[in-house]
């Protein structure tokens, strides 16, 4: 007979019911090419369960019979509804703290910290209604790791089966508030840790003190969180138990960002028809507003506005190339100043640049298929989807050698990559790519290499798989 091993992923957000930013593609995505890991002997029952946030769009929902969770002198109700997508059973959870505040994330800490709190004890009484049991508990970041914290402490009270704990590291720095009042009113006390102090009632530290195996999203970024520089005050903590520490590239769904067939296109291309693509280029400085050149170079910044992701580097860098042949196009939201230096760049720069302040997820595609660079600067990058898409696509980054660009862009191969924070830095290598890029040969290589590049979930389900199997022995 196979053996399975039950898995509850949680996260914030998964596409398609609801995505802020790249924790919503890898939800999306992982949970399912999991499942798909299964073979004849050994199942892999991966379900997720995310909130049921007010923008959440989801189809044929099944409402579950609604339980109740003590909160001090009440209960709260907590309505759940599963559905069912590529095969794999999904809960969404309702609750009144998740209907409190209408975004995935609000400006408002402590409403925030009951939300997820609520979240957390919610989906962890989940498993007792539906008659089915995890073998590991496996959160994002944390919004969720307070389910581990959870496990661990019932792991202790009730003497029961060991269910492990996994928790995906996809950005350090953002810890959450203090959340002992609201743990404190659901019950549940605070241990004795040996995190430092500032960091034992945040939730992001509680859940990486209660993992059996925290996983970074990608090797870099697993040994760059062990550093002063980018471990946000816990790189000690995670120096000495760095044997549960390991690093997973994450993957982007191929299925869907694939050239030779993506609807967003006007003409798909694939490596044997790599000619094709300038079409798309061309389309798109029509559609832009730009005058329609092939051999004007196209450089493309799709990104959250965010310091994060250095992007005002990459304003200062065009700014600077005042008397440099380019064109650019900027897509994305975020911080408003950064939002303003954007829409500054393009009135100093009508003919040049153009910048557009949406989230648009089509024209992201055709910015990948007909820009030929892409910049992403980031200060500090977990992984990064953006620039394997690119890859993809034939659309040649330019990153900053931190995190997962570092482990995914190979210079001189793939892509350009430099060192410094500094917009001069960035500049060298746009400047390099400009100087490559008439040489269609070489630049036809460095597409080629990147569009012949396995970026699928293929790879990175197996290694998660691996790791359940080291924890459920
Ligand atoms: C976060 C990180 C990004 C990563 C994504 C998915 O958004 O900033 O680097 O790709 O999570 O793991």
């Amino acid at each position: 007979m196979s053996k399975t091993i039950n898995v509850l992923f949680l996260a914030a957000e998964a596409d398609p019911f609801i995505k802020v930013g790249g924790l919503g593609d890898v939800s999306g995505v992982l949970p399912r090419e999991l499942r798909a890991c299964s073979n004849d002997d050994l199942k892999l029952d991966v379900r997720l369960v995310i909130p049921y946030h007010p923008a959440v769009k989801a189809e044929n929902l099944r409402p579950m019979e609604v339980f109740f969770i003590r909160r001090g002198d009440t209960e709260i109700a907590v309505e759940a509804f599963e559905t069912v997508i590529h095969g794999m059973p999904v809960y969404l959870v309702n609750g009144d703290p998740i209907r409190a505040n209408g975004s995935v994330y609000s400006m408002d800490a402590k409403q925030d910290t009951e939300k997820y709190t609520f979240f957390s004890v919610a989906a962890m009484e989940l498993p007792n209604h539906i008659n089915w049991q995890p073998d590991v508990i496996h959160a994002n970041d944390w919004h969720t790791s307070l389910s581990l914290y959870i496990n661990l402490t019932k792991r202790w009270e009730s003497g029961l089966k060991h269910v492990a704990n996994v928790l995906s590291l996809h950005n350090m720095p953002f810890m959450g508030a203090d959340a002992s009042a609201s743990l404190d009113a659901y019950g549940i006390k605070l241990a004795q840790t040996d995190l430092p102090e500032w960091a034992r009632v945040l939730p992001l530290p509680l859940g990486l003190w209660a993992s059996d195996a925290v996983v970074a999203v990608s090797p870099g970024y697993a040994g760059e969180v062990l550093t002063e520089e980018f471990g946000c005050g816990l790189h000690e903590f995670m120096s000495q138990r760095s044997e549960t520490l390991s690093g997973i590239l994450n993957g982007i769904d191929t299925t869907s960002f694939d050239p030779a067939v993506d609807k967003a296109l006007s003409v798909n291309y694939n490596l044997d028809t790599l000619e094709r693509r300038s079409e798309n280029k061309e389309l798109l400085q029509e559609k832009l507003g730009l005058q329609r050149d092939p051999n004007i170079p196209l450089i493309g910044v799709i990104s959250r506005m965010d310091v994060q992701k250095g992007i005002d580097l990459s304003f200062t860098a065009l700014k600077s190339m005042k008397r440099v042949n380019f064109q650019a196009v900027i897509l994305g939201t975020g911080d408003p100043k950064l939002e303003d230096a954007a829409t500054e760049l393009q009135i100093l720069f009508p003919d040049k640049i153009k910048t557009i302040l949406k989230f648009d997820a089509n024209l992201a595609r055709q910015i990948y298929a007909g820009a030929d660079m892409l910049l992403m600067p980031s200060r500090y990058e977990p992984c990064g989807l953006a620039q394997m898409i690119a890859m993809r696509y034939g659309c040649i980054p330019i990153v900053r050698a931190v995190g997962g660009l570092k482990d995914t862009v190979i210079p001189g191969e793939t892509g350009f990559v430099f060192e410094k924070t500094h917009h001069m830095s960035l500049v060298g290598a746009i400047k390099s790519a400009l100087k490559t890029m008439p040489d269609r040969e070489k630049w036809q290589a460095l597409q080629k290499n990147g569009m012949a590049k396995d970026f699928s979930w293929k790879v990175s389900a197996q290694e998660y798989l691996k790791l359940y199997q080291s924890l459920v022995k």
